[in-house]
């Protein structure tokens, strides 16, 4: 009868191990430290450079199959979120797991809004960065600094504690955000109005000037709320293990989100669709999309916006941007990029390199685009993508502190330096103690 194990023998010494393989098909790596060479010997080792497949968690937030182009949150899929839902309730359910009834989003949605007002030290604080300041650092240096206005928030096993952190974190963060692009325009901050909904009120803090009351446009807001339910939660991704990461030192939430921040704040991750606006402005025309597409095909490029580590068919995220995206431009007008965006794509998934890669325009292809024609500078990008993304963290940092199966992250590493040598005075080193190649590659 077929066995739910892994059997393994080790040639050096002949033995035969027997591994059981888990749900889901995951086998343990601790498994392997008893496949020894001898009674001193510490055991194998898996060696997998940037968690290439390696699991380090078992979650219920988000489920992903790149192969078939699927995203769900809690089991609800993308489509139907961003068709049906609003990011307020998809927040909910990525924090809590559930979706609301009314009762529960009445209250949900009063918790949030209560706590988008910021201390007027952080807005002090935050008037401290210089004026030309990238919004995304004034995010991540604010986030940290949160850290020291709610000492409580220390308490993180504590529920309440856990709760009332998640809500001033996803309370505040579009009014930090927000506060960072009016620094860089050399604009007075807009206090947050509470009569508005998430993103109309987040679209008044950034785009309010003398006006009363500020009337944010239905159909950006409704954009802005789309594009806040997609951001919301990706599993397992940089910026997703730096929160779990931190987090497993238990340091309050606001610490571990920094760090999440810092870790979306590289050109990799949240930074990916500016390099998708930039190449197409490069582009340019139509007309140079056929020599762009000779020099990926030649290995002098990559096409950004293009590929993904997780999806190989099309990201169901950017179909719903591609679409959404003509909505936006019936207000703000058309950005020229969409048509070289199009054509981009049309011409790409014809060709035998890009479908033999199984390459699809992801996500940032289309983002930007969006995100451009609502006047937002490409500076801001990966700030718009840390405001929602705040619920996913928070929902895989509560995961990852209730999970009794979690510690303190701290991977191994294959030592490849020296081994031991004395110390000797600086004098008598006649011969360099390093290697001139180690020296160079050290620095
Ligand atoms: N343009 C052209 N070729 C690409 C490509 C792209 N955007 N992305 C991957 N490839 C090619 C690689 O050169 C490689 O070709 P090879 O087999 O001939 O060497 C093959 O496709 C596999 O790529 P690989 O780098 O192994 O995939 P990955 O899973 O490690 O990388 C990304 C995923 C996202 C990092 C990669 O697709 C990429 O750099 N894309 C552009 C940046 C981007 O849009 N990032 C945002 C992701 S949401």
């Amino acid at each position: 009868m077929a066995k739910n194990t892994l059997t393994v023998t080790d040639n050096r010494t002949g033995k035969t191990y027997e591994i059981p393989i888990e749900e889901g098909g995951v086998v343990r790596a601790a498994a392997f430290r008893d496949i020894k060479n001898g009674a001193d010997d510490f055991g194998l080792m898996t060696y997998d450079p940037a968690l290439f497949n390696t699991a380090v968690c078992r979650s219920r937030v988000t489920f992903i199959d790149g192969d078939r182009g699927i995203l769900r949150y809690r089991g609800y899929p993308i489509e139907q979120l961003a068709e049906e839902s609003n990011f307020l309730e998809t927040a909910y359910l990525i924090v809590k797991g559930e979706l609301p009834d009314q009762k529960h989003f009445r209250t949900w949605q009063h918790n949030i809004k209560i706590h988008t007002m910021v201390h007027e030290n952080i807005k002090r604080f935050m008037e401290g960065f210089r004026h030309d300041a990238h919004p995304m650092g004034m995010l991540l240096g604010t986030v940290g600094a949160m850290s020291t206005f709610y000492p409580d928030a220390k308490n993180i096993f504590d529920l309440e504690s856990r709760r009332l952190q998640t809500r001033r974190l996803i309370g505040k963060m579009p009014t930090v955000a927000a506060f960072a692009y009016r620094h860089s325009r050399g604009l007075p901050y807009v206090y947050p109005d509470n009569d508005l909904s998430y993103t109309g009120n987040f679209l008044s803090m950034l785009f309010k000037m003398t006006e009363l009351q500020y009337k944010p446009n239905p159909v950006l807001e409704h954009a802005l709320d789309v594009l806040f339910i997609l951001h919301a939660d990706h599993e397992q991704n940089c910026s997703a293990n730096a929160m779990r990461s931190v987090g497993s030192s238990s340091p309050d939430p606001y610490a571990a989100t920094a760090a999440a921040i810092a870790a979306l704040y590289g050109p990799l991750h949240g930074g990916a669709n500016e390099a998708a606006i930039n190449m197409l402005m490069e582009v340019g025309s139509k007309d140079r999309i056929p020599a762009l597409i000779k020099e990926v095909k030649a290995g002098e490029k990559k096409l950004n916006g293009f590929g993904h580590r997780v999806y190989k068919n099309y990201d169901p995220r950017a179909k719903i941007l591609k679409k959404l995206a003509y909505d936006v431009f019936e207000v703000t007008g058309r950005n020229p990029l969409i048509d070289i965006a199009i054509e981009l794509e049309r011409i790409a998934l014809e060709d035998e390199y890009f479908i033999k890669r199984k390459l699809y325009p992801n996500v940032d292809f289309y983002s930007g685009i969006i995100y451009q024609a609502m006047g937002f500078p490409m500076t801001m990008f990966p700030v718009l993508f840390a405001i929602p993304r705040t619920a996913g963290w928070l929902a895989q940092w509560a995961e990852m502190v209730r999970d009794p199966e979690q510690k303190i992250t701290r991977p191994r590493q294959v030592y490849i330096g020296e081994s031991e040598r004395q110390w000797m005075p600086i004098e008598k080193r006649a011969e360099p103690t390093m290697r001139e190649d180690a020296v160079s590659e050290a620095i």
